[in-house]
């Protein structure tokens, strides 16, 4: 009897230590997990967790600090790049940094101090971010500068597209429409040393204008943050300013142009007013269809992505690499490689933008009569 009732008893001890372990997994699981899922909100994009990174420690392992993913391009070029590394065998930890300095300062120091073997930055503010050079070399990592320059610092490489030709090439196409008349330049975040890039080579072709007085600056604004909205309430300033009386629009890129372009749809304007843009955004493109936005400057992001992708894993490995040229960031001549940008209005769309696959044409001509 005692015997019977003493396995019983262990029979149940037993039970119980299984249920118990049971619960403790979950929160195992749950624990691996959710640093990631921690650290997936909308803006800090982890690709990859530590973890990962581990079981790849013969594999490069790179950073890539954004400024933003707030327009379409900069999920591409994400995307792209993210691929492409991987495809070379390289993993990649994506930090988006919502146009914060101070988060994108602290998001490279934690990438820096994760032991990554190279830093890809794109620079929410050009001067601030050469802090993040310096954090990097103290380590011994060595920095790409993506798309827009890091000033004032030891940058290892810049890649991007001729910026001050994007420039020239938005003025030449509204100034062939509007050879005379006033203008409004809204520009974009003079955080951004694209910006002033992109503004230098449209002044190239304005300032001739000016000077011979066919056409006249009547408002000019840098952008916050390249928000749409804050190019809207300038746009609005503009018009009211003028009592609506402005014949041309520079924007420097589609998403300031959208905003642009609805101050100039209350006005009863829109479609009567050449607009320049950038990046090719799919609702641009659109626009241009119908009518209401002049241009854009298509950037084959696939190109720049993949090209820093293959030399990030180059530098990495210590290789050497080739560089097309030099610009100078106020502190060194930085090797870099500046890609071609297209000029693109409704005559050439099907020739680049669909030949390309960058948008198909049937979200290009969905709202085409
Ligand atoms: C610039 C970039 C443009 C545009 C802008 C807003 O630096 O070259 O393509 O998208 O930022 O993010």
């Amino acid at each position: 009897m005692k015997k019977v009732f003493g396995i019983l008893l262990l029979a149940l001890l037993l039970l119980l230590v299984a249920c118990g372990e049971e619960e403790t997994s979950s929160e195992d699981t749950g624990t691996d997990d959710a640093p990631a899922e921690e650290n997936t909100d909308e803006s800090e994009e982890t690709e990859n967790s530590g973890e990962e990174e581990a079981t790849n420690e013969d594999g490069i392992s790179i950073g890539f600090s954004l400024d933003t993913l707030q327009e379409e391009r900069w999920q591409r070029d994400r995307d792209l790049f993210v691929s492409k590394a991987e495809e070379l065998g390289a993993t990649v930890n994506v930090q988006s940094a919502d146009s914060d300095d101070a988060k994108q300062i602290s998001q490279a120091e934690n990438l820096i101090s994760q032991g990554v073997d190279l830093l890809v930055v794109v620079p929410h503010d050009a001067e601030v971010s050469a802090s993040i050079v310096e954090m990097a070399h103290a380590e011994d990592i060595p920095v790409i500068s993506y798309d827009r320059l890091i000033k004032n610092s030891e940058v290892d490489l810049y890649v991007s597209f001729d910026n001050e030709r994007v420039g020239e090439m938005q003025a030449t196409a509204i100034t062939e429409l509007v050879p005379q008349g006033k203008y409004v330049l809204i520009e974009g975040a003079d955080t951004d040393n694209n910006a002033h890039l992109f503004k230098q080579g449209q002044m190239n072709i304005l300032q001739p204008l000016i000077d011979s007085g066919d056409i006249e600056i009547v408002y000019d604004q840098w952008t916050k943050g390249w928000e749409p909205e804050e190019a809207l309430a300038n746009m609005e300033n503009a018009l009211t300013s003028n009592d609506n009386d402005i014949d041309a629009v520079i924007a420097a890129n589609d998403g300031t142009a959208g905003g642009v372009i609805q101050a100039l749809a209350a006005q009863g304007m829109d479609g009567e007013i050449p607009v320049s843009g950038q990046d090719a955004e799919l609702a641009a493109v659109q626009r241009i269809v119908e009518g209401t936005q002049t241009m854009t400057v298509y950037k084959p992001i696939r190109d720049l992505a993949e090209r820093v992708a293959e030399l990030a894993v180059q530098m990495a490995n210590g290789e050497e690499i080739e560089t097309t040229t030099t610009v100078n960031n106020g502190q060194i001549d930085v090797p870099s490689i500046l890609l071609d940008p297209i000029a693109v209005t409704k005559d050439n769309i099907d020739d680049t933008i669909i030949a390309d696959g960058f948008h198909s044409e049937e979200d290009v001509y969905q709202n085409a009569d």
